[in-house]
C-alpha cells in the first residue's frame, strides 16, 4: 500500500476524512505532522491510532529551519506523497525542493491565493466558487493545479456557501490523493 504522512494546522477536518475514506483501504497514513501543539486535529488523528509529531514554528530562528526540521520528520518513512490539509505555513525551498506534496485550497485558483479565502471569495463578485487542489511549490498556492470542482454562488448566505465549500473539499481531496498516487477511485 502506498504511504503518505498529513500536515495540518487547526481543526483538522479535511485530515479526518481523508484517514476515514482512505486509510488502511486504499493507502496508508503513516503519520501526521502539526506546527500548533493545540491544534483539535490531534485528538482527531489519535481515534485512528495515528500519530501526530508536533514541529512548533515557535521554536524556531527561521522559516528554512523549521522546514528542514519538517523534511526530516518526514524522510524517516518511505512516503509516496505528502498531504497538506489546512497547514498554515509558507514553505520554502527547503521543504518544496525536498518534498513532493499536495495541497488544498477553498478557493478556484488562480482566486484568493492565501487566507481568508472562503470569506474573500463568498464577498467577490465573481459568480462561482469552489475549490482546488494543487501541487506545492514555494510560490504560495501557486503550483500547479490537479483537481479542481465549482459550483455557483446564486443566493446562498455564508453559513450555506462555508458548508459547500467543506462538503466539495471531503469529496474532492481523496480523489486527487488517488489520482496523483495512481490508484482508482470506487
Ligand atoms: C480548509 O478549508 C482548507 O481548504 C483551508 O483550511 C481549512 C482547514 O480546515 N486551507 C487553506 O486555506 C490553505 N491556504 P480543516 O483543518 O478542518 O481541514
Amino acid at each position: 500500500m502506498k504511504k503518505i504522512a498529513i500536515l495540518f494546522s487547526g481543526e483538522g477536518t479535511n485530515m479526518e476524512n481523508i484517514i476515514k475514506t482512505l486509510h488502511d483501504k486504499k493507502i496508508k497514513v503513516v503519520k501526521t505532522i502539526t506546527n500548533n501543539s493545540n491544534a483539535n486535529g490531534i485528538k482527531r488523528a489519535k481515534k485512528y491510532n495515528i500519530p501526530t509529531i508536533i514541529v512548533d514554528n515557535k521554536n524556531f530562528n527561521s522559516r528554512e529551519d523549521f522546514d528542514k526540521e519538517l523534511v526530516s520528520e518526514l524522510k524517516k518513512d518511505n512516503l509516496d506523497l505528502v498531504v497538506l490539509a489546512g497547514f498554515m505555513r509558507i514553505l520554502t525551498h527547503t521543504f518544496t525542493d525536498n518534498i513532493k506534496s499536495i495541497n488544498i485550497h477553498p478557493s478556484l485558483l488562480p482566486h484568493f491565493k492565501g487566507a481568508k479565502a472562503i470569506e474573500r471569495s463568498f464577498e467577490s463578485d465573481i459568480k462561482e466558487a469552489g475549490v482546488s487542489v494543487h501541487d506545492v511549490t514555494s510560490e504560495l498556492d501557486g503550483g500547479e493545479i490537479l483537481l479542481q470542482k465549482s459550483f455557483k454562488k446564486e443566493d446562498m448566505n455564508f453559513t450555506e456557501f462555508e458548508k459547500r465549500i467543506h462538503e466539495i473539499e471531503y469529496s474532492l481531496y481523496p480523489k486527487a490523493i488517488l489520482k496523483y498516487l495512481g490508484e482508482k477511485y470506487e
